[in-house]
């Protein structure tokens, strides 16, 4: 179905991806995520624009305060991760209420059946759906505004977004077919690497989250050194020594776990990693998987500390960030109004 109108190719090659400020920043949203905003950034093939979408984490109850102070902090993790302010486009999303306002066009698009199909939202609304917000249930069709607005042909996420980018893709099929039109593009997912899916350190059966209640469950990107070798020292394991292929981690959701960050952290494919530490124990493998954590993790989380310090530069780094985004997403909601009837646009 999607294939008859892939018109990707027509589009300029950009870039959009987005992560909520609530809460703090985890080992997975940096692997799975941010890691690989920032190969994309220098690629140099696509234009860049990455989003703290502080709408979307709206739909369940955030502080005000603590929300500001998430947003800032967000940003200051895309910068020390070695997002380039000059070279990618970096905003919160209520900056620019051109997402707000395509949103409200796609709701007319998706249908219910569509939103009640997305597995995020049966998890977060949990069994009172009824009392969950409106907001929440209509989550997607503001991702698929925050993407669509850019034209963005290509979206890196992790394993956990796959649904909500296919309903993406569907928003904009069923736009271009009602409308007669080929204005939006048919995005690509970009889900790639070792860390995809980065499991909790306590359960292999569970996404390393930030509102998992155990703090030993996952790596925050604020975490100092001792607290990051402590929480590995004790992350679940089996008895068994690691193996020295891949194909030997299947039915060992811990150990394949430790693998992938270890793999997705040292920048090498899983088989090289085994081809190293297959034979070795858990108690030889923690440490050599803690040293290089804390290596790659502690100069993003200095960084961080030290850009929080100065938070007007932060802010100054969003409006800019915000006014660029606007320059591009304006003119495609403009089009959309015509394109929809709206007088006077
Ligand atoms: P969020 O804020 O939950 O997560 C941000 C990014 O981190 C990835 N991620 C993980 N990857 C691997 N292992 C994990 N354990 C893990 N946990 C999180 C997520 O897949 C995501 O890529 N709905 C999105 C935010 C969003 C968005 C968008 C993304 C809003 N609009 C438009 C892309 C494009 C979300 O809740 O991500």
């Amino acid at each position: 179905m999607t294939e008859a109108v892939q018109t990707s190719s027509q589009f300029t090659p950009r870039v959009f991806s987005g992560i909520q400020p609530s809460g703090g920043l985890t080992l997975g949203n940096y692997l799975g995520a941010m890691k690989r905003f920032v190969d994309m950034q220098e690629e140099g093939s696509f234009e860049t624009v990455y989003c703290m979408v502080d709408l979307h984490a709206i739909t369940v109850w955030q502080d005000p305060d603590k929300l500001r102070h998430a947003t800032r902090e967000l940003c200051a993790g895309f910068i020390a991760a070695g997002i380039d302010p000059a070279k990618s486009i970096l905003f919160n999303q209520s900056r620019v209420p051109e997402h707000a306002q395509l949103a409200w066009i796609f709701n007319c698009v998706a249908r219910m059946g569509w939103m009640q199909r997305m597995t995020q939202f049966k998890d977060k609304a949990g069994k009172n759906a009824q009392n969950a917000s409106l907001g929440l249930f209509a989550y997607p069709a503001l991702m698929a505004a925050d993407i669509l607005v850019y034209h963005a042909t290509h979206v890196p996420v992790g394993e956990d977004q796959k649904q909500h980018l296919e309903l993406t893709r569907d928003i904009a099929i069923k736009f271009n077919h009602d409308y007669g039109t080929e204005f939006f593009p048919v995005t690509e997912p970009v889900i790639e690497g070792a860390a995809t899916r980065v499991m909790s350190l306590r359960d292999g059966s569970k996404k390393m989250s930030k509102s998992d209640p155990s703090d030993a469950s996952r790596i925050n990107m604020t975490d100092d050194a001792d607290t990051i070798a402590k929480k590995i020292r004790k992350a679940k394991t089996d008895p068994e020594a690691l193996p020295s292929e891949a194909k030997g981690l299947e039915d060992r959701p811990e150990a394949r776990n430790l693998v992938n960050i270890y793999a997705a952290l040292a920048d090498m494919d899983v088989d090289a990693v085994l081809r190293d530490v297959g034979g070795k124990q858990f108690s030889e493998f923690k440490p050599m998987l803690s040293d290089l954590a804390v290596a790659k993790l502690a100069p993003i989380s200095t960084e961080m500390a030290r850009l929080m310090q100065d938070t007007a530069e932060i802010d100054a780094i969003l409006d800019q960030g915000a006014t660029r985004a606007r320059d591009i997403a304006a003119p495609i909601l403009q089009k959309t109004y015509q394109i929809v009837g709206m007088v006077g646009a």
